[in-house]
């Protein structure tokens, strides 16, 4: 019923439809119209509704569902399996756990919101419902331990890609984070298991602040973070940056099978945010100011310490500070 009540608005969006007729299609009482228009409202449906004139539809809500993200996909990709969640602690977690469990190579798992996001380094990240994308993807592939932190690089580059689809052009700021303009906008999380020599699975985790305004982020990030609705002016589907995402990576991802990160460093170095900038790093503990020089065919950054003559690659580690 509520359905039908949706339909009607539906064809008339932008304009009022009177109570009366409503009543009157649906064979039902005024109450009973309201009553429909209480718990489409309750799952997520903007109805206006204003004395006189009746009821207005401004908005359906933002839900991802399997067969609206597969209707995006290119048919042939690798994701195979979706889990989609209301809620859950960590898309990552779930991932990790279902990895442990046998899912399969191209497994994709996604929530509304989650209530313990995290971030590197032990940060949080914030998740709440209805605004964002939070998935984690699962891949098996036959690369070594050493070679796996490159496929975050790789999810970076394959985010940049889709924005840039969308028209929210974002700059890479190694090794995980995007930004647009002067503020992060997403970041991505990899978590492995290996053998001594093999990755048995890595789970990427990827974090899109889609349509957040400014008072959603809390004071302490305010400053810092932003969304691509703050960036372009205007609200997403979720769905858009998702399949987006999620097509991007799957021909990136062969590109870096086939020919490694050097593969794909053209996409990375155009929208090196660091490149050229002073910057903090943290490796192993110590802190050091120094020159970012771009990024290596193996992901690596290329750091030159202050004093130094020629610049290092480095692996693992993390900017902490940069100059704007
Ligand atoms: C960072 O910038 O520090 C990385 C943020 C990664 C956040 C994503 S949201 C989906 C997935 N689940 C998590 O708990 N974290 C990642």
């Amino acid at each position: 019923m509520a359905e039908r009540l949706h339909r009607i608005l539906t064809e008339r969006q932008g304009s009022f439809v009177s109570g009366e007729e409503i009543a009157a299609r649906l064979g039902i009482s005024r109450a009973a119209v309201w009553k429909r228009v209480r718990s489409l409202r309750g799952d997520g449906y903007a109805i206006e509704g204003a004395r006189g004139a009746g009821y207005r539809l401004n908005g359906v809500p933002d839900r991802f569902t399997e067969a609206g993200l597969r209707a995006r996909l290119r048919p042939g990709g690798p994701w195979n399996a979706f889990t989609f969640l209301d809620v859950t602690d960590s898309t990552n977690s779930r991932a990790m756990e279902m990895a442990e469990n046998g899912a399969p190579h191209g497994t994709v798992v996604c929530s509304d919101a989650q209530t313990g996001g995290r971030g590197r380094l032990g940060r949080r990240w914030v998740s709440p419902p209805g605004k964002n994308v939070y998935i984690s993807l699962l891949l098996r592939p036959d690369i070594s331990a050493a070679e796996a932190p490159r496929l975050s690089l790789v999810a970076g580059v394959a985010l940049a890609d889709a924005l840039e689809e969308m028209g929210v052009p974002g700059e890479l700021k190694w090794p995980n984070d995007l930004y647009l303009g002067d503020r992060k906008a997403a970041g991505i999380l990899a978590e492995m298991a290996s053998d001594p020599d093999r990755v048995r699975h890595i789970v990427i985790g990827v974090g899109i602040n889609v349509n957040m305004e400014a008072n959603d982020f809390p004071p302490e990030i305010c400053g810092k973070a932003t969304s691509l609705r703050l960036r372009a002016g205007r609200p997403f589907p979720r769905v858009e940056p998702l399949a987006r995402f999620l097509c991007a990576f799957a021909d990136r991802y062969e590109e870096f099978l086939a020919g490694g990160f050097a593969a794909l460093q053209d996409g990375w170095d155009r929208r090196d945010f660091l490149r050229g900038r002073r910057v903090l790093l943290r490796r192993r503990g110590d802190e050091e100011w120094g020159v970012a020089e771009g990024v290596d065919g193996d992901g690596a950054l290329r750091f030159r310490p202050d004093g130094a003559a020629a610049a290092e690659g480095v692996h693992s580690g993390e900017i902490l500070e940069f100059q704007r």
